[in-house]
């Protein structure tokens, strides 16, 4: 720009500044329409894979679900409240529990190594479940923290410190905006969110410690959908953290800030549990998604068939994947403090598989088809921005009896090449009609089980007509 106009802009925002008394450097107010024209932080479209940890209280009873004291209080019937009435005396309360949470052989280096390879690239730690039990010594939590209560140790500050040691991992914490029986909430509850006692001495200013002390780069929110996002101020929290936080730069957030907000608004949108549209979102999402299939806390009474196994998680990625979304893949520690060996054992796995086929995975972009057209379970992304040479990937999930898959999606002309991954040399193709045969390689050179993944390049359309610009 010239330097008269220079001056033009410059006096004009000094005017403004002057005029209206507000902070030039505040970008956002807290209305959706400009909270939502934040661009999304490159790092987390770039991640593809994380990992959400349940942690809480409930580990200590570790049965049916993280859900535990709702649904034990919330029928008499349930088989949470014969499980207590068989196994505990009377009297027994949920706060009973805690000291029993003592977190012994917790070792935060040996998560981070866990994690580190699985392959994810960010952890989002329950830093307060329902329960209202915080994992941080916060000032607002009336002892019913994992410092006073316990472990008697900063459960969270010691996980973000070992995994910002390990490196190459984003640091993030999932919080729920209300507690079952929190006092204050119910009370706000009771008078139809008129009163907000229970926003401005518990969930805000707990929410702001967690970000001044802990600098998450992700705060999934939740336990928002019985108010408003008026009553929960998570516009002006919001405003707050993307102006001026320590990581207005580098956070995300999620959708769940009130009732009406979830699949509306927020960096990334998680909609509901496990969501996996199976078709190209035009916004980023996630797919929040559990290996037990019925609980996020751990489970002591789930038997194997609960778990899904190593190839139905790649399955998930591809998936999720190739629809422009993030997995979020959840795991329960137990009340110890340690990842369940079958946990581990899941996670290695998709580490060894993200080993050799993650360039199909990590900073990909969507392609414009997403699964193959002739033949089911391909599921294709491309190459992103920083890539030259552009590739198109095929997620195979089922390999062929015969040996040779055919496709639909991708054209092939006489310069088209393609390889599978972890096997390198290019693969024999005949291309007749609107579909090609591709003679895979023989399966005993194969690096991984699980998935393949062929990596076309050269493609007659390669090019996309997806752009990175429409991320929003
Ligand atoms: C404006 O915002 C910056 C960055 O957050 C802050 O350091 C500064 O104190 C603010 N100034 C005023 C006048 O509010
Ligand atoms: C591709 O995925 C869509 C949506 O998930 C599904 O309806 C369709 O059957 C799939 N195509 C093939 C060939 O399997
Ligand atoms: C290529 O496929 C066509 C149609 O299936 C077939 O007629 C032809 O023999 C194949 N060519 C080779 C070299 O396999």
């Amino acid at each position: 720009m010239a330097w008269f106009e220079f001056r033009i802009v410059f006096l004009a925002s000094l005017t403004f500044v002057l005029a209206d008394g507000k902070n030039v450097t505040n970008k956002y107010d807290p209305t959706w329409p400009s909270l939502d024209t934040r661009p999304l932080p490159k790092w987390y479209d770039d991640a593809k894979f994380g990992i959400f940890i349940h942690w809480g209280v409930f580990s200590v009873p570790s049965f049916g679900s993280e859900w535990f004291w709702k649904n034990w209080r919330g029928s008499a019937s349930s088989i949470y409240a014969k499980y207590m009435s068989k196994n505990y005396r009377p009297g027994f309360t949920y706060q009973d529990f805690a000291p029993d949470f003592k977190a012994e052989f917790y070792n935060p280096d040996d998560w981070a190594e866990i994690f580190k390879n699985s392959g994810a690239k960010y952890i989002v730690l329950t830093s307060k479940h329902h329960e209202g039990y915080t994992l941080w010594p916060s000032k607002y939590s009336f002892s019913w923290n994992a410092m006073d209560v316990g472990p008697r140790r900063d459960l969270l500050g010691d996980l973000a410190a070992a995994i910002r040691k390990k490196g190459g991992m984003v640091f993030g914490v999932y919080h729920s905006l209300y507690e079952w029986f929190n006092p204050l909430y119910l009370k706000d509850k009771s008078s139809g969110y008129k009163t907000q006692d229970f926003v401005t001495q518990k969930t805000i200013p707990e929410l702001y410690e967690l970000v001044q002390n802990y600098k998450p780069d992700v705060i999934w929110s939740d336990g928002d959908w019985e108010a408003s996002d008026t009553y929960w101020t998570s516009k002006e929290f919001l405003a707050w953290l993307y102006n001026e936080s320590p990581v207005k730069n580098t956070v995300v957030v999620n959708d769940r800030w009130g009732k009406g907000v979830t699949c509306k608004h927020g960096d990334f949108y998680t909609c509901s549990d496990r969501y996996d549209p199976g078709v190209l979102q035009p916004h980023k999402w996630e797919n929040c998604m559990t290996i037990d299939k019925q609980s996020w806390g751990y489970r002591r009474n789930a038997p194997l068939k609960d778990y899904l196994t190593t190839r139905e998680l790649i399955k998930e990625l591809a998936r999720t994947v190739s629809c422009g979304g993030n997995l979020l893949l959840n795991v329960g520690p137990s009340k110890d403090g340690m990842i369940p060996t079958i946990f581990e054992e899941r996670l290695t796995d998709m580490g060894k598989w993200l080993t050799v086929n993650g360039e199909a995975i990590y900073s990909t972009k969507p392609w414009h088809i997403q699964n193959d057209t002739v033949t089911s379970g391909v599921w294709y992304t491309q190459s992103g921005d920083n890539v030259v040479q552009k590739s198109v990937y095929g997620i195979i999930l089922n390999w062929p009896k015969s040996g040779a898959i055919t496709l639909g999606a991708p054209k092939f002309k006489q310069t088209s090449v393609v390889t599978m991954l972890g096997v390198g040399k290019p693969l024999q193709w005949n291309a007749s009609g609107k579909t090609v045969i591709i003679n895979l390689p023989d399966k005993t050179l194969v690096a991984t089980d699980w998935a393949w993944v062929l990596k076309f390049s050269d493609l007659a359309n390669s090019v996309s007509s997806w752009d990175s610009d429409d991320v929003e």
